[in-house]
């Protein structure tokens, strides 16, 4: 009976096999897709306790995991001083990283030697007047310098945009409020000069906002697309690069929100996010949403994913850079509507990048490892995994002119920090910033 059906079944399919989409599935596994031995983290090895406890076993060698696989890893620069999060490099090579400031005397910087950084554009763009608001304890205050840079971004014009979030962590324990004027994005080009400085409505980046990283869309006026991980408002913010004008999208969209189950398990541990304790917070961090974007190589998507939560989205550009209005009663919902569900990933992601054949990578704590999406085969690949990589935060590709395409990004240990330890500092310095060569180069979305 089951022979028969199978053999009608495979006759019948045979009939329209040329154009089913089952058989019309593109070349398998697609062109760039690592062979299974290339991603076999595997070595065969004999166990020391059985020396002693059993000879007989003592020379079996048993299958283990090295941890690694992919292209080899680079140490390209070497953190002893802050505790880094974003990375951005120009195409001659100089390169830009960021602190979020505690008590730090700069925030955003320039790596000036491998196990140096210098305040970039200078000291005095990152010291703003006060960080405590005089009149308004627990908000910060509205300035033009630079108050807690959460991310980096070299554009594909070459300039350099800092992504102020205006919420200080003075003296390592409180994460200010924001007031209109502290949070802002700032464009400087490779001198050092800034060309733009935009801040944003109270209604556009609330007190408790955390604006957390930073994607540009330069086809034509130009668009930048911002997270906001704040779990009271975990949103997208756009910005209209030509006028200034900004607005939200995706407002408490599942796309841009904490997953309250989510167990994620680092180094083999298990971690779970314990609240802290107030007053020290107004937004504590173990609890941020939406975190990483990155923008497809055409433009046309933005990936988005929560640091906590295991799941990949994204929506299309066109829908969310119509501007709430009356004029566009419907945007909201119908940016809604176009959110894509990609699926897990394998993981949760802190940051996301694109390079020009498409990929989307995804940092991968929970493996000590950076995937790929392929949007070709809707696959998440792996790419590379090394012990070495401890919580890649931020992803950054560049094609330098000097020759090479290379992912860099930043290893810091976040879950290691005190605010996830109930106070323990458990992270090692130095931090680190790593490389690595790809195929693609940096997708510029330019035209
Ligand atoms: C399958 O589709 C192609 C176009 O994609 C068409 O040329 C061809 O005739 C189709 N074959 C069948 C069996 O329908
Ligand atoms: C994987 O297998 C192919 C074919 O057997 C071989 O050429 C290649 O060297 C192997 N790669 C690794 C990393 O072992
Ligand atoms: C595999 O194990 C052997 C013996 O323990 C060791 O010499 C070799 O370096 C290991 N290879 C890898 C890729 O870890
Ligand atoms: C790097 O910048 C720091 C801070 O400005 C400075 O103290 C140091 O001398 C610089 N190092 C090099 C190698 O330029
Ligand atoms: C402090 O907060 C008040 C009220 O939000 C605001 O009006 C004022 O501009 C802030 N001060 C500074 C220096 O930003
Ligand atoms: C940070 O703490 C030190 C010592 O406890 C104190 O002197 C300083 O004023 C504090 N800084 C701010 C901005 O509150
Ligand atoms: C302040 O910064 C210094 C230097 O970065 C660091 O050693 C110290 O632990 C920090 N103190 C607090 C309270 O964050
Ligand atoms: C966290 O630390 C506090 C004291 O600082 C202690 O009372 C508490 O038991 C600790 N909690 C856990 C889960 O270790």
């Amino acid at each position: 009976m089951f022979s028969s059906l199978l053999a009608l079944w495979l006759c019948s399919s045979s009939a329209f096999a040329q154009n089913s989409s089952v058989f019309d599935f593109p070349e398998y596994p697609p062109p760039g897709t690592p062979a299974p031995n290339a991603t076999l983290a595997s070595n065969v090895t004999t166990l020391p306790a059985n020396e002693v406890s059993n000879p007989e076993l003592a020379q079996v060698k048993i299958h283990v995991d090295t941890g690694r696989f992919g292209p080899p890893i680079e140490l390209v620069h070497a953190y002893f001083n802050f505790w880094p999060t974003g990375v951005g490099v120009s195409s001659d090579g100089r390169i830009f990283t960021c602190f979020p400031r505690g008590n730090e005397t700069f925030t955003l910087a320039e790596v000036n030697s491998s196990t140096t950084e210098a305040p970039f554009p200078n000291e005095e763009f990152n010291t703003p007047e006060a960080f405590i608001n005089g009149t308004n304890p627990a908000f910060g205050i509205a300035t033009s310098k630079l108050i807690f840079v959460q991310s980096v971004v070299v554009d594909g014009r070459d300039r350099v945009w800092a992504l102020d979030t205006g919420r200080p962590r003075v003296n390592g324990t409180i994460l200010f409020a924001t007031v209109p004027g502290g949070p802002k994005l700032v464009g400087f080009d490779l001198s050092g000069d800034s060309f733009a400085s935009i801040t944003f409505p109270a209604d556009v980046v609330f007190a408790d906002s955390s604006l957390n990283d930073v994607r540009f869309d330069l086809r034509g006026g130009g668009f930048a697309y911002i997270t906001d991980s704040s779990p009271q408002h975990p949103g997208i913010v756009v910005i209209d690069l030509a006028t200034g004008t900004s607005w939200r999208h995706l407002d408490g969209h599942p796309a841009v929100s904490i997953d309250s189950t989510f167990v994620p398990s680092y180094n083999g541990v298990p971690f779970f996010l314990h609240p802290i304790p107030a007053p020290n917070a107004i937004t504590h961090l173990n609890t941020f949403a939406a975190d990483g974007i990155a923008l497809s190589a055409d433009g046309e998507f933005l990936y988005v994913s929560p640091i906590t939560s295991r799941q990949l989205w994204r929506v299309p550009t066109s829908v969310i850079k119509v501007q709430p209005s009356s004029a566009n009663p419907n945007a909201i919902i119908l940016a809604n509507q176009a959110v894509q569900n990609l699926g897990q990933k394998g993981g949760n992601s802190d940051g996301l990048e694109t390079d020009s054949n498409g990929f989307i990578y995804l940092g991968a704590p929970e493996q000590n490892a950076i995937s790929r999406f392929n949007p070709n085969t809707g696959l998440v690949e792996p790419f590379i995994r090394d012990p070495a990589i401890q919580w890649p935060d931020t992803l950054s590709v560049v094609s330098l002119r000097d020759g090479g395409n290379f992912l860099y990004f930043t290893s810091n240990q976040l879950w290691l920090g005190p605010d996830y330890q109930n106070g323990t500092d458990l992270r090692t310095k130095p931090y680190a910033m790593f490389r690595v060569a790809i195929e693609g180069g940096k997708a510029n979305q330019m035209s």
